[in-house]
């Protein structure tokens, strides 16, 4: 079993019956998705999931999962989701799949927070993962730009067949190469209040607790 599977099928340890589940986006919260279809389907598992993308919505109710809105639900017990890099406060980086705008929404209404991840997410600074920020399409180029004489190397994020990404909300994604990141919240607090910006990929604050693979071992991290 890869480690990304190890991780996926040990946090579904973690619902319970009559649970609202946020579903994480990603090829390792495809292995949560489909492990928590197969307890539904063969245990009897009553829970509902939340999706946190269009992609992780279509994959729950192909394996069984009563997927609902957020907007219908009261509240979500847990969010289980992966995660581009995490430091040892339990701050990360995520969106590189580019649904981190809903991603986030759902994890900070969520009453916890678990991320799946093998062993290359562990990071002792963030940074080296791009920093994806979810763009208003129409302010783009002028947020670009921005980032550009910032010296924050952005690049917008391509489809393979090279057209300009568009997120599930209909925005562009632009990915800010920095390298390493010294002050997060700083720089949080900097992007959120850019006029055009509608979310930057960095949690901080959010995850309470991280599962990470290596090799066959699992490593629990909490905050
Ligand atoms: C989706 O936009 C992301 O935040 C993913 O959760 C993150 O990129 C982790 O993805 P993998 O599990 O595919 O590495």
């Amino acid at each position: 079993m890869n480690e990304k599977e190890l991780v996926g099928k040990e946090a579904a340890k973690y619902v319970e019956d009559g649970m609202v589940v946020g579903l994480g986006t990603g090829s390792t919260a495809y292995h949560l998705i489909v492990e928590l279809g197969r307890r539904v389907r063969e245990e009897g598992l009553n829970m509902i999931g939340v999706a946190t993308s269009v992609q992780s919505a279509e994959l729950a109710k192909e394996v069984g999962i009563n997927v609902q809105s957020f907007n219908d639900v009261k509240e979500i017990d847990v969010t289980i989701d992966g995660t581009d890099e995490f430091d040892p406060a339990l701050n990360g980086i995520k969106g590189g799949g580019g649904a981190h705008l809903i991603e986030k929404i759902i994890a900070v209404n969520s009453k916890r927070v678990i991320w799946i991840c093998d062993h290359s997410k562990e990071v002792t600074q963030l940074g080296a993962f791009p920093l994806p920020v979810e763009v208003i399409r129409d302010a783009s180029q002028h947020l670009f730009d921005g980032f550009v004489a910032k010296g924050y190397a952005p690049s917008y994020r391509l489809t393979p067949a090279g057209d300009k990404f568009i997120t599930d909300s209909g925005n562009y994604l632009i990915d800010l190469h920095l390298e390493k990141i010294d002050n997060a919240p700083q720089l949080a607090e900097e992007l959120i209040h850019l006029v055009g910006v509608v979310e930057h990929g960095l949690f901080l604050d959010i995850a309470d607790h991280v599962i990470m693979a290596k090799d066959d071992k699992i490593v629990h991290f909490y905050k």
